[in-house]
């Protein structure tokens, strides 16, 4: 393992999913799991490619019940490629004597390699050594090429190459009972030369092109290919005959396109998908291409521990894979961020709040690819006011999950693998989903100054989002404060008072605090733009006076429920819960990460209990500086001293199951300037949830963006106490005594190239690119000016904690 390999050792089918998983290849248009290319889906093995954006709604009856579920459609399998020696059997590492196994992704070139040798039954020894990638360059375009060493025979070997076009939704097992057949119209071409596939989506009709050739070489000469035409329904495959020579290696290249009716820039998505596979030259060209693109983006992305090679690794794997997700390549897809990427079936491609542990990173690096992201919603603001008047409510109201319209996507059932059964999900009451935008707007816009995204689209999200919150808080005379009622907060354990019957709980603190602020910044919001645009916006989200002054108020008398010890309270009722049993739960379950599951399991509800699922009222202290967070609570008007942050973190430190990997992060998060040591090892298990999949078999249906976004976030901004607000770039350092020293690379506002390097003594700002000018700094409570191409070297007083 260096900083740059992830390195697997020998062949291991049960290890499969994982890999596949974890070496999956993607541009942030389209991305292909690491299968075996020899393997189709059974087995433990799951050929998955999906397209940002390609989704399609199927319908399935479950318990006399219609149920619609909206999914990322699985691809034909553009990677399928596999041998056979004579008229032996097809290549089946389980069938034969494999004596060596290597995988390597390398994340710098962005190319995964699979090297091993078999022994057949008679003896035959053969070397294989393959290559894959998904171009960073050419965004339609994916390559493999294969070489082959007959070690100690001679004669024929069969390569059968094929698109395969007989996959279905199937890679997740608790979706199993549904349909999953969303290809229809698989229409393979007949030629040899070129392989051609076309298919469609069966509801959203989404036309797929496909198109696949190859070249065959040895010794760097092109052999002329002997190739037939494979006729099977569903499948455009070729056997090409090699004549093997002991000791002499064959290559075979296969370069294949993928196109889809939402593609930009194309026409007809098979004839596009011929175009381009006509004009990509060959697989060196590629490579080449690709390499090149890769290298650009780790300029801008790359992230390092001095010291740490493991941890470096992880991060940069976690950096790899979100710029596979979504890329400069998603710009004008009008696609959102997958919380599951596009790496795996798992909560079906859908679209949560997710993004809010992403685009801070996107904001710093990439933030024409944040502001796409931020388009997407934008432009499912529709679909969001509807929803919102189907409640009764002004303004808008985004869906907890969001797929290609931005109805909500949320199942209304959902199944305990535990018990069997099928349970009510009321999961869409998370309606700070619509917060979490708000949110990401004014973030994305003090991180780049883009006063015309704000002014052309971000105004309208903000003020239509606090249009929503004002409108649903109600007035309580009697204790003169609004209440927000019937919502959930993030913590998916509880959706209802144990003692009631509807679903939904009231004054959830980090709800509440961020609707406070949203209505904030929306009327801040309404300062910043040209008059012009203020009173066209007011007018047509018909915005009044009275309206305005609503805000006002409600932004100052949103009720937060307290202990009287002075700590907040996740919602209120929560102080009534009983106290769980924790140790008596891990002693008999051992893993308790899903007490929901195991609760309901024994007729239980964890709505019972004060624990949760993960980060919720902690949630706060990761979105806002202890200063943001304490001028919301002056607004609203409650009392706080010094202590009533670290008060309320250990309130819930151990009151929390983590049975999100999004936990992890924010617990890291929280306790960064208080408890460095605990910081630093929630830091380090949040380091693990993928690439271990310490969930025992989620990492397998899909990566969690958010928690692999959200570690290299609480690296660059979270230890570095890096912030954007004020036109000025601030840091105030708390490194873990662990983290000897760091270094990345970021762009503020016009300011790119900004080079970080941050150890216990010294912060070193510099390398700013040429015709940007002065760049203001804040590091603790002094201000800096770092000259263009200048450099500064500040020093670093060791601060206790907190
Ligand atoms: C978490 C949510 C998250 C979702 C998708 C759930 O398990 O509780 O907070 O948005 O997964 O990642």
């Amino acid at each position: 393992m260096t900083g740059w390999l992830l390195r697997y050792d020998g062949w291991d089918p049960a290890a499969e999913p994982l890999r596949e998983t974890l070496c999956a290849l993607g541009n942030g248009r389209f991305v292909t799991r690491a299968a075996a290319p020899e393997r189709r889906a059974g087995h433990g093995s799951y050929p998955g490619t999906y397209a940002a954006g390609v989704f399609d709604r199927l319908a399935d009856e479950i318990d006399g019940h219609r149920v619609e579920n909206e999914s990322i459609v699985n691809l034909p399998d553009w990677q399928s490629f596999t041998f056979r020696v004579a008229d032996g059997p097809w290549l089946d590492l389980s069938a034969v004597a494999v004596t060596d196994y290597v995988q390597e992704l390398d994340l710098r070139r962005g190319v995964l390699t699979r090297r091993f040798g078999i022994q057949d039954g008679e003896g035959r020894r053969t070397r294989v050594a393959q290559r894959r990638l998904v171009s960073m360059a050419d965004p339609h375009m994916a390559a493999l090429d294969c070489t082959l060493l007959a070690e100690n025979w001679t004669g024929p070997l069969t390569v059968r190459s094929a698109l395969d076009g007989r996959v279905t939704n199937d890679g997740v097992a608790r979706y199993r009972g549904l349909d999953g057949r969303h290809l229809t119209a698989v229409d393979p071409g007949a030629g040899a030369e070129v392989l051609t596939l076309t298919a469609e989506t069966r509801q959203s009709k989404v036309r797929i092109g496909m198109a696949a050739r190859h070249r065959v070489l040895s010794g760097g000469t092109e052999l002329p290919v002997v190739a037939a035409a494979v006729a099977e329904p569903g499948l455009a495959a070729v056997d090409l005959e090699l004549a093997m020579e002991a000791g002499r290696p064959v290559t075979v290249e296969k370069l294949a396109a993928l196109c889809t009716s939402r593609d930009p820039g194309i026409g007809e998505p098979g004839e596009a998908a011929l175009d381009e596979i006509g004009r990509a030259g060959t697989f060196a060209d590629v490579v080449a291409r690709h390499e090149l693109a890769w290298d650009h983006l780790w300029f801008r992305c790359d992230v390092e521990i001095e010291g740490s090679v493991r941890a470096t690794l992880v991060l940069r794997l976690h950096v790899f894979h979100l710029l596979q997700t979504v890329s400069p390549h998603s710009l004008d897809l009008d696609v959102g961020i997958p919380a599951r990427g596009l790496h795996g079936e798992a909560y079906r491609g859908h679209v949560f709040w997710d993004e809010l542990f992403v685009l801070p990173f996107l904001n710093l690096r990439l933030p024409e690819v944040a502001r796409s992201m931020l388009l997407y919603r934008w432009r499912r603001l529709p679909q969001a006011r509807a929803a919102a008047r189907a409640t009764g409510h002004r303004g808008a109201m985004f869906p907890w999950q969001s797929g290609s319209t931005g109805r909500e996507e949320t199942q209304v059932l959902h199944l305990n693998l535990r018990s069997g059964r099928w349970l009510p999900d009321n999961s869409h009451l998370q309606r700070h989903i619509g917060l979490a935008i708000a949110y990401n707007t004014w973030r994305y816009y003090e991180a780049t100054g883009d006063t015309d995204f704000l002014t052309e689209h971000g105004a309208e999200l903000l003020l239509s989002i606090a249009a929503f919150w004002a409108d649903v808080a109600t007035y309580d005379a009697v204790g003169d404060r609004f209440d927000i009622c019937g919502v959930m907060g993030p913590d998916e354990y509880h959706d209802a008072l144990p003692d009631r019957d509807e679903p939904g709980l009231d004054d959830n603190a980090y709800t509440n605090v961020l609707a406070a602020w949203t209505l904030a910044r929306a009327l801040e919001c309404l300062e910043v733009l040209p008059p012009g645009r203020r009173h066209e916006l007011l007018d047509t989200l018909d915005i009044r006076r009275a309206d305005l002054e609503r805000w006002q108020h409600v932004s100052r008398k949103l009720r937060l429920p307290w202990t009287e010890d002075g700590v907040l309270l996740q919602f209120r009722g929560y102080e009534t819960l009983e106290e769980f049993d924790w140790a008596g739960y891990r002693e008999k379950y051992g893993d308790i990460s899903r007490l929901d599951r195991i609760l309901e399991a024994e007729g239980d509800s964890t709505n019972r209990y004060k624990l949760s699922k993960q980060a919720d009222v902690l949630m706060l202290f990761h979105l806002f500086t202890a200063d943001e967070l304490y001028a919301v609570l002056d607004r609203l008007g409650y009392p706080h001293d010094r202590r009533t942050i670290p008060r309320t973190v250990a309130y819930y430190l151990d009151r929390t199951s983590h049975g999100s990997t999004l936990s992890k992060v924010v617990h890291s998060w929280v306790l960064a300037r208080s408890d460095r040591r605990r910081a630093w090892e929630y830091f380090l298990e949040a380091l693990e949830s993928d690439i271990a999949d310490v969930q025992g078999g989620t990492t397998g249906e899909g990566i969690h963006l958010g928690a692999m976004a959200g570690t290299v976030d609480l690296l660059e901004r979270g230890f570095t106490g890096l912030e954007t607000r004020e036109d000025v770039l601030g840091f105030d350092p708390y490194l873990p005594d662990a983290l000897r020293r760091m270094r990345f690379r970021l762009r503020y506002r016009r300011h790119t190239e900004i080079e970080v390097a941050i150890d216990h003594q010294t912060l070193t700002v510099g390398g700013t690119a040429s015709r940007a000018t002065v760049l203001p700094l804040r590091v603790r409570d002094k201000a800096f000016r770092l000259d263009p191409r200048g450099s500064l070297e500040i020093p670093l007083r060791r601060r206790r904690p907190d």
